[in-house]
């Protein structure tokens, strides 16, 4: 171990979790409330506390732990990369960016890449290209169509992308070019078409994550990629929580017949890694050129060798058909043992699974933390489960097992 310094106020941290308090770092901006809980180390779908109890990671950091924890594919394609060159700048050729761009395009189908470092920004870089459509054809304030309850960052335009009032209050003005529509209603997509000649493009995830876990239908995707086509509007998927393989294909779009003009991804691309990623094709391709967009960051060696190396892995285990016969079981034993009042609905695909209560439940996130299991509550009544795309049958009854009790204390309290 380096010369680890615990200061007083760590080792207060350290009490108040032993006593299960909320705690704020006095050196910590206070944007994010934790878990009294802080982990040392994890091993596959398992994660360690600084007591050495375990805990079944059925959230993955947020949908980002694609391989779990310490998978040593991972690490060792990490720790090599970082031992000959860890960044260089977009100044130069690198070519395990190149690699990396060869493979999401011969994984979806799509043309050209540009990488930033987050969920955020990769959305910030589908948003300017989006803009930039929209002025070389003729659209002097060029308009994106946008969904109720979406989630696409908390940048300032991904935040007034998204759907989130609350996320929004206090940090107006708003920016403005976003026209929002029910999600997936393709009626009223082609109304604010129709309405406003200036859209250059429609936005959507093709599974809601943050607002809810609410799937579109893979014909509803079809039927808004052929409106976008005849109206000549870009269609933009953001595939940062859905995409690498945790629907069941490696990007959801694959659940239907249409190829995006633009995608977007982060989260599960770099198993932990800081990643984002724009993919163009179609009349998306030649929109950026030299300077029009860039970061210091975006797909260095050491990100680009994780995300290659996950990508490597999700092929060569199948982790999509995993994450399908996974989530089914999954969500089979879930229906069968939570039939109860309460419990409204157990819907998502593959390992991107909701079950929407109908009360607030965000007390179920320390309750199960409590029972050893890691989950998120999102849209302030769905328990989200996004686990590790490794996960084992066994292990996810495992999971199973320790979740029903806690909802049906919990609906019974
Ligand atoms: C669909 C979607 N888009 C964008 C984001 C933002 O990603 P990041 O937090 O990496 O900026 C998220 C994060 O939850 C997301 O779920």
């Amino acid at each position: 171990m380096s010369s680890e310094v615990v200061s007083q106020t760590q080792a207060e941290r350290a009490r108040a979790i032993a006593a299960g308090e909320t705690f704020f770092h006095p050196n910590l901006i206070p944007t994010h409330k934790r878990l009294p809980v802080a982990f040392t180390h994890g091993k596959g779908v398992w994660l360690f506390d600084e007591g050495g109890r375990r805990y079944l990671d059925m959230l993955a950091g947020i949908a980002v732990d694609t391989l779990g924890h310490a998978d040593p594919r991972l690490v060792s394609a990490v720790s090599e990369q970082a031992g000959r060159v860890i960044h260089v700048s977009n100044n130069f050729h690198i070519p395990v960016q190149e690699q990396l761009a060869e493979r999401l395009a011969r994984l979806s189908g799509m043309e050209k890449a540009f990488f930033a470092n987050s969920g955020a920004e990769a959305n910030e870089a589908a948003i300017k290209l989006a803009r930039a459509y929209g002025h070389r054809n003729g659209k002097v304030v060029p308009q994106i169509v946008v969904m109720e309850k979406a989630f696409h960052g908390r940048t300032l335009a991904t935040l007034w992308a998204g759907g989130n009032t609350k996320i929004q209050a206090g940090f107006g003005p708003p920016v403005d070019g976003f026209v929002r529509v029910p999600f997936g209603n393709v009626e009223a997509i082609e109304q604010a078409l129709d309405a406003n000649p200036s859209v250059a493009a429609i936005l959507l995830e093709p599974i809601q994550g943050e607002g809810g876990l609410h799937p579109l239908e893979p014909a509803v995707l079809d039927r808004i990629a052929r409106l976008a086509r005849s109206r000549n509007v870009l269609l933009m998927l953001d595939e940062v929580q859905t995409g690498i393989a945790r629907t069941g294909k490696i990007f959801a779009f694959q659940h239907s017949s249409i190829v995006p003009d633009v995608m977007t991804l982060a989260k599960g691309l770099g198993g932990g890694l800081p990643i984002g990623a724009c993919l163009v094709s179609g009349p998306a391709v030649d929109v950026f050129g030299v300077g029009s967009h860039g970061s210091t960051y975006g797909g260095n060696p050491l990100v680009c060798a994780a995300a290659n190396a996950v990508l490597q892995a999700v092929e060569e285990d199948d982790l999509a058909s995993r994450a399908v016969d996974v989530g089914n079981h999954v969500q089979a034993l879930l229906r069968s043992r939570l039939s109860v009042p309460g419990v409204v609905e157990i819907r998502g695909r593959g390992l991107m699974i909701g079950i929407e209560l109908d009360r607030p439940c965000s007390e179920i996130v320390r309750l199960s933390l409590d029972a050893g299991l890691l989950l998120s509550v999102t849209a302030e009544r769905i328990i989200r489960l996004v686990p590790p795309l490794t996960i084992t049958r066994e292990e996810a009854e495992q999971g199973v097992d320790l979740l029903v009790p806690v909802i049906l204390n919990f609906l019974r309290a």
